[in-house]
């Protein structure tokens, strides 16, 4: 395996680095003849002939998955579980086998004393090239490039290729990552032509010398000679800037040409190395690069070719039980991306990935982790370019034979195989700081072979696996292979567990945490505590960045997303696929507004003196200074004053306290202070003015007079507010369960995922979904009407003790469809939920109501902590909620009630109200991540025992 890297004619052309310009290479991408068989063994030798009449072929796009394309085999979705029976290596009966074809010129210039190669980038699952009919090869990692020397089968002029694709082979035994199984070319197919010179790889190794901001490369051509090694060849490598200024002297180095000395010949190599003082380093908050040329000098001294390579200067080690970039922590703010797009599947294009990566870093996001499989290479140029550290994954996953495949014999070479050629294709890039030995593998010898080439091969990064701490334990166990405890959605107290009590001298990083699966992320927070106070914890990779919906047509031509056995593909997982921060078509869920507030990159927080604040900088390498910092002063919600907020310099890793910007009124009021920091000049991904972090500082809470015990039982009339119900008040106590509380629709793959919430398997027992609210619990309510046609009920509900942990206790009613405004004051803008709240701010918001954010409907749409609603109709008309007595409420305004969220399965079948439901809730289940995690924390769940809960309702029409 080769850096991917292509000779270009001169420097310039180096720089520009389009490989469409060369004469030497020809993208084989666009439109292929495909036809389906059902077995491998189906094919008839024909097909991969010469000359074949391939009219009545379909025609597809490469790249492209053919499961996507209208061939009638479709996407399948397994989680653990194969989609066929095993044990490895047994194969499915049906195997559907494309052939693709089509022609490709090759021009007369390329067969003098060249070689010709065929590219094939990537292949679910194994392929076999045909040039002309005549075998040229097979390839087995679908995610990682083949490449083929066809110089003896091509002719001048049009040549015939077929790449017959396997959907299912030994290797899918080793591909059994959570997602859709897909099929055909989804990565770029191109021919190139080689001189009989060239060079054949080229490595650059950049480190920085932390104590003297050094910057040390050496870069390391290795030249292919063909047959016979020939005296005469040099390499001039030289390094500039991006700009195109030199930096320090070209090197031109002698290409060895002979290897009789055996102890002291390494290859045809020609080293270069460069110090440079001063260098700019690369991280993620500065991705600083540089750009090294190398030429390939022929024994006349001419160029022969050119290539460029894009570099960074950076280090990474741990001390200390901490992971160090440069010498400086850093805070692993990751997320898990995989491959996907709606319509092409894993075939993602440059503009899908460049926009996911853009938009991680709207939201904070500074690191990914390539779950499961190395990707295409451009990812890396976009994470070296816009600043992401990365963990770059082998395409190594045994999940449904967990422990066994890593001591199997029969893939222990493909262990070492897809490790090794990954490592070697990205080797040069600085946004690498780990390499991860695969997912959920068990933990065996394959591993440690894997680990100990990649250490010989490359020891300027660490090494992450998952499995290794999990089977030999967190402590000391699995050092071979993992460099860093990287467990997967470990609870809290344990994590916290680990660093306090020194349990292990690793840093700790999540590898995933937080399922986002529906509406989910609870405690999001709460885990961004532990990590920032407990020494050894470093952060984590949020599981995952996006749904991995589908579009599909439905017979009346209305398109959605489908998630497993949508396709009728059985066995499946179900909505486990759907499990993203982000839909499948890329609008973000509510709760990347908490991913962006905890990774932010400054905080804000109350002083321990009266009328100052603190700024604490969390990033590393940077100041404050590319923020601006605005405050505005807000007195029961509404804004007073604001301003622009005068900062001294704050370095990175360090704080600074800050007086109040303004005096604070008097009375017994809320007071809040809000700071939003706002980007000052647009970089390559965030906007000028871009809000960037944002905190919000309690400095006085008003006291709350308790609410008064009602005097007598009311029997007036209804009120003017009340007549305006569509459906009046009554109890609620159920939710349309979120992914958290319970799979609706396969109770069964509960039991499959760890951790499971039993919540909605109690719920559905004990009919909280069913039966009327006052058969579950005691409810009593008195309604006071007052001189000004307002009217105030008083709740009393009584929860037993074989309750506990209900959804919610509140109300609903529903207005006319007319209403479709809500202002409040209390926790917003976004939706929150009493676990995931912290990113809102409690103001005084106004805003249409919310639509479904999920792909399968499911309770959404929560405001907390609420002193007043308002619903606002299109006439003006105004319906105020206030809550009386000490406590505050959560409301939802939405089309959808409980019971219609509840009952669709998919987001094309959820019913619309017309009217208005809004419930007002005095509790509310937490969200927890337990569809793959935790479940709710104790102090966010409902217990048994007396809620008592008072609010007002009137209307009015603004003036
Ligand atoms: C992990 C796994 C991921 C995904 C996730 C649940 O166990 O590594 O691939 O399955 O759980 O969504
Ligand atoms: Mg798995």
């Amino acid at each position: 395996m080769r850096v991917p890297t292509v000779a270009q004619a001169d420097v310039a052309g180096a720089r520009a680095g389009d490989c469409a310009a060369s004469k030497w290479w020809r993208s084989l991408n666009g439109s292929w003849k495909l036809r389906l068989f059902d077995t491998p063994e189906s094919v008839p030798s024909t097909a991969t002939n010469a000359v074949l009449n391939t009219d009545a072929w379909q025609t597809v796009a490469v790249p492209g998955n053919w499961t996507l394309q209208d061939t009638g085999d479709l996407p399948h979705y397994t989680n653990v579980q194969m989609p066929f029976a095993g044990p490895p290596p047994r194969l499915p009966e049906h195997n559907p086998t494309g052939v693709y074809r089509r022609t490709v010129q090759v021009p007369a210039t390329w067969s003098r004393n060249r070689r010709v190669v065929l590219h094939v980038g990537g292949a679910e699952s194994v392929h076999a090239v045909y040039i002309n009919g005549s075998f040229a090869g097979y390839g087995t990692d679908s995610r990682l490039a083949s490449e083929y020397d066809v110089t003896d089968l091509v002719v001048p002029g049009e040549n015939m290729v077929a790449i017959v694709v396997v959907r299912y082979s030994a290797q899918s035994y080793v591909e059994d990552q959570d997602q859709w199984w897909m099929a055909g070319l989804h990565r770029e197919v191109f021919i190139e032509s080689r001189a009989a010179t060239h060079l054949a790889n080229l490595r650059c190794d950049a480190d920085l010398r932390v104590a003297d901001g050094v910057g040390q490369l050496t870069v390391t051509s290795s030249i292919s000679f063909g047959d016979t090694p020939e005296r005469g060849w040099a390499v001039r490598t030289t390094l500039e800037t991006l700009g195109g200024k030199r930096v320090g002297k070209p090197v031109v180095s002698a290409v060895p040409h002979g290897f009789y000395r055996a102890y002291i010949f390494e290859g045809y190599r020609a080293t270069a190395a460069f110090e440079v003082a001063d260098v700019a380093p690369w991280s993620a908050e500065h991705p600083n690069r540089y750009r090294v040329i190398v030429e390939l000098l022929g024994p006349d001294q001419s160029v022969r070719e050119v290539h460029a390579q894009l570099i960074g200067f950076r280090h990474v080690e741990v001390s200390n039980r901490q992971l160090l970039v440069n010498g400086q922590p850093v805070w692993i703010f990751g997320v898990n991306r995989h491959d996907h797009h709606p319509t092409r599947g894993k075939a993602v294009t440059y503009d899908d990935m460049r926009a996911d990566l853009v938009l991680m870093k709207q939201h904070n996001v500074n690191s990914v982790r390539t779950s499961h499989y190395p990707n295409d290479p451009r990812l890396l140029e976009l994470c070296d370019e816009l600043g992401l550290y990365v963990v770059d994954e082998a395409n190594i996953e045994s999940h449904a034979y967990n422990t066994s495949l890593c001591h199997d014999d029969r893939y222990r070479a493909t262990w070492l195989a897809r490790g090794s050629r990954m490592v070697e294709r990205d080797v040069n890039h600085p946004s690498i700081i780990m390499w991860s030995l695969g997912n959920e593998s068990g933990y065996g010898a394959n591993h440690d072979a894997l680990a100990g080439w990649i250490r010989h091969h490359d020891s300027s990064r660490l090494l992450h696996y998952e499995g290794a701490s999990f089977h030999a334990g967190w402590g000391d166990g699995g050092r071979l292979a993992t460099d860093v405890v990287c467990p997967m959605y470990a609870p809290i107290d344990a994590i916290v567990m680990y660093g306090r009590d020194n349990l292990g001298d690793r840093p700790l990083i999540l590898c995933e945490y937080s399922h986002a699966m529906g509406n989910s992320n609870g405690s999001l927070a709460d885990y961004w505590n532990a990590i920032t106070t407990t020494p050894g914890l470093q952060g984590g990779f949020l599981w995952e960045w996006k749904d991995h919906g589908l579009t599909q047509t439905l017979p009346d031509g209305t398109k959605r997303f489908a998630y497993g056995g949508l396709f009728g593909d059985t066995p499946n997982d179900s909505n486990f696929v759907a499990d993203g921060l982000i839909s499948a078509d890329m609008v973000p869920h509510p709760a990347m507004r908490e991913v962006a507030w905890v990774y932010r990159p400054v905080t804000v927080t109350a002083g321990k003196r009266k009328n100052v604040i603190v700024v604490s900088n969390r990033q590393s390498f940077s100041d404050l200074s590319g923020l601006r910092a605005m405050w505005s002063l807000h007195v029961d919600g509404e804004l007073v004053q604001q301003g622009e907020l005068a900062i001294g310099p704050c370095g990175p890793h360090s704080s600074v306290t800050v007086p109040l910007p303004c005096a604070l009124p008097d009375g017994n009021h809320d007071i809040a202070l809000s700071v939003r920091w706002l980007q000052r000049r647009a970089s390559a991904s965030l906007g000028a003015g871009h809000m960037v972090s944002w905190d919000q500082v309690v400095l006085r809470q008003a006291r709350r007079a308790r609410a008064p015990k009602p005097s007598r039982r009311s029997a007036s009339p209804l009120t003017p507010v009340e007549r305006l119900f569509t459906q009046p008040i009554s109890l609620n106590l159920w939710r349309a369960p979120v992914d958290n509380d319970g799979f609706k629709l396969t109770i069964d793959l509960s039991k499959q995922v760890r951790g499971l919430g039993p919540a909605l398997g109690s719920w559905m027992l004990a009919g909280v979904h069913t039966r009327p609210p006052e058969e579950l619990v005691q409810h009593s309510v008195e309604r006071v009407v007052g001189a000004d046609q307002s009217v105030t009920y008083h709740h009393t509900v009584q929860v037993p003790a074989d309750l506990a942990d209900l959804p919610r206790v509140g109300v609903m009613f529903q207005l006319p469809s007319s209403f479709s405004e809500v202002r409040w004051y209390g926790c917003g803008p976004h939706e929150n939920y009493p676990d995931r709240k912290s990113s809102a701010m409690r103001e005084v918001w106004q805003q249409p109501i919310d639509s479904s954010p999920y792909l399968v409907p499911q309770e959404f749409g929560l405001r907390t902590d609420c002193g007043w609603f308002e619903c606002i109709d299109k006439r003006s008309r105004v319906v105020r909620v206030e809550s009386v007595g000490d406590s505050l409420v959560h409301f939802s305004a939405t089309r959808h009630t409980p019971a219609q969220l509840f009952e669709a399965r998919h987001d094309s079948e959820l019913v619309r109200n017309s009217d208005l439901v809004v419930c007002v809730d005095t509790a509310h289940r937490g969200l927890g991540t337990a569809s793959c995690g935790p479940d709710v924390l104790a102090q966010y769940r409902l217990t048994p025992g007396t809620y008592r809960f008072s609010y007002k309702l009137s209307m009015f029409s603004p003036t």
